[in-house]
């Protein structure tokens, strides 16, 4: 059997895998460290694993939450849906992700396939562009020309990317390999936009602008990759070689159960606490409410105060929100970090998404209309307004689930000022378009649900996206962790959460880098990783992503 391709490397090609897994555990702390509160600050996925390993190891987490657990992962129910619910962030999981689905598995969670366009579970696709409809069951249904994208896709990622020679090294781990060929790309691709990188390709500059055009629509993967053409290539190219955009698995009962199951789970081992303890039990079950400041202590540290105006102190924090929020939100003093680290936070880029969802009286898309022989509705990729439209099935006796649109970027801050009415009413008018003899609107019941990420401002984004030229940026907030060599007052605050990661976007980063925290704050109180099963401090010396010179 060949290896799998994973989310090994390819800038830290550390195994979480490997090391979530060891039977010797994460690590272990001096006993006087034990039930030493952390001030974690936010309950979104990153938070809630940090917590989970912290309390594991005998520390005790007090998790700062602004609205809800789960953050971005959030399964919000439809009013009297009778369990339907909308995936309103992360709805779509690689198994590539290995460090996230090791935590899918300790709380049981159950995954099918995701219907992607062309996946092999979704029962047709349509593609329509430049105003010309293609209904395709599978691949091969299509016109040439999207054969010849693929193609064009394929050869400029081997001519310009070492795809194949990459994407074997990951799959084999090989980390020497890995790094060798990821240095010579983020030296040479790191001021690339994507869209740069295929114009100039030799296979794209043979079949000319349309092809680009179609290819912005169809892409990789989860297709409609157009919006992310001003960002960094090196971005894509993590995408591609970690299979991050490919078989896509959907969680049975919404992706909120796994902060929600890892908030109540009490682990069967455990330093210092009792059996049966749990961070909701840590908590009296409720987090506390969200951080209005974070400030040098008196006693202690670090001094947090929560929105109404409670102040503890603690001797380490784990800062797991949008770092855009520690200075457009959180009152936080500009002493706690290196004013290079500050001009990183400032530079992330934000993608914007939206997403509305309504619910429908059945899964009607299956009827087969008799004159055609097509789906009544598929899932659909369109350059209109909609962009991805995803047919989600609660089986035939149920409601079903439609994602009317998916959009990022531009494409979603055309919804942005719309209230959620008229993004409805104008979406079905795009997609009566495309399937003129269908009333959608005929088979929705309940109220629609809407998100625009970057107009809640516990977010302000939906996702980090480096543009060309940020690689530096995303080193330091990433490498923060590694505190050794770093002054004594910026010591202590650790940052977590998928736009710290290499890979925004995918929990895996959110999970990696809560590990990376954890890691952290057991150097900080003097604990070390067990000899047997390294941590990501021990590996640094070998691993670290490649430097670029400042
Ligand atoms: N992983 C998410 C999805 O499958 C979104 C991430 C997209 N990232 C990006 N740079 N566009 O929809």
């Amino acid at each position: 059997m060949i290896a799998p391709v994973t989310m090994f490397g390819p800038d830290f090609p550390f195994a979480y895998d490997e090391f979530l897994s060891h039977r010797a555990g994460l690590g272990q702390l001096p006993a006087a460290a034990h039930g030493t509160e952390i001030a974690i600050i936010g309950a979104g996925i990153a938070g809630i694993v940090a917590g989970h390993e912290l309390m594991k190891l005998g520390l005790k987490p007090v998790l700062y939450e602004s609205d809800r657990i789960g953050g971005r992962l959030r399964s919000e129910p439809f009013k009297d849906g009778a369990g339907a619910y909308a995936e309103l962030g992360a709805m779509r999981f690689p198994p590539s992700s290995r460090a996230l689905f090791h935590y899918f598995d300790k709380v049981g969670i159950e995954t099918v396939g995701f219907p992607n366009p062309l996946a092999p579970d979704t029962p047709s696709t349509v593609i329509e562009l430049a105003g010309i409809r293609h209904y395709a069951r599978t691949k091969d249904d299509l016109p040439k020309l999207f054969t010849e994208v693929e193609r064009a896709w394929a050869e400029a990622l081997e001519e310009g990317a070492h795809y194949t020679e990459l994407t074997t090294a990951i799959r084999h781990r090989d980390t020497a390999t890995i790094r060798r060929l990821w240095h010579h790309l983020v030296e040479n691709l790191d001021e690339e936009s994507f869209s740069g990188f295929i114009a100039k390709s030799r296979s794209f500059r043979e079949l000319g602008f349309r092809a680009r055009e179609v290819f912005g629509q169809v892409g990789f993967g989860t297709g409609g990759w157009d919006t992310d053409f001003p960002n960094s290539i090196l971005e894509i190219l993590r995408v591609v070689a970690t299979g991050a955009d490919d078989e896509h698995r959907l969680v049975v009962g919404g992706v909120e159960q796994l902060p929600r199951r890892l908030w109540s789970l009490a682990p069967e081992t455990m330093s210092h606490w009792p059996r049966g303890t749990s961070l909701a039990s840590l908590h009296n079950h409720v987090p506390k409410p969200g951080v209005a400041k974070i400030a040098p202590g008196t006693a202690r540290k670090f001094a947090i105060t929560d929105r109404y105006g409670t102040t503890a102190e603690y001797d380490a924090v784990i800062v797991t929100c949008q770092v855009w929020l520690l200075s457009a939100r959180i009152d936080c003093a500009e002493s706690l970090f290196h004013h290079d680290l500050w001009m990183a936070m400032e530079r992330t880029h934000y993608m914007q998404s939206s997403k509305t969802f309504v619910m429908v009286d059945r899964p009607f898309w299956r009827d087969i209309d008799p004159a055609s022989g097509e789906h009544a509705l598929s899932m659909t990729l369109s350059d209109r307004l909609t962009r991805g439209t995803y047919l989600l099935d609660n089986g035939a006796d149920k409601p079903g689930v439609i994602c009317l649109s998916y959009t990022w970027s531009d494409d979603a801050l055309k919804w942005l000022a719309l209230p959620l009415d008229d993004r409805v009413r104008l979406m079905l008018h795009s997609l009566r378009q495309i399937y003129p003899t269908l009333d959608i609107a005929r088979h929705i019941i309940g109220a629609p649900i809407t998100v625009s990420w970057e107009s809640d401002p516990n977010f302000m984004g939906a996702f980090k996206a480096n543009l060309p030229g940020h690689y530096r940026y995303q080193r330091r907030l990433f490498s923060h962790f590694i505190q050794s060599d770093l002054p004594e007052a910026h010591r202590g605050i650790f940052l977590a959460g998928d736009d710290i990661s290499w890979t925004a976007g995918w929990a895996e980063g959110a999970v990696t880098t809560a590990l990376n925290a954890v890691a952290g704050i057991i150097r900080h109180f003097g604990g070390t990783a067990p000899s047997e099963n390294p941590d990501p401090i021990d590996r640094w010396p070998d691993l670290a992503p490649i430097r670029l010179v400042e």
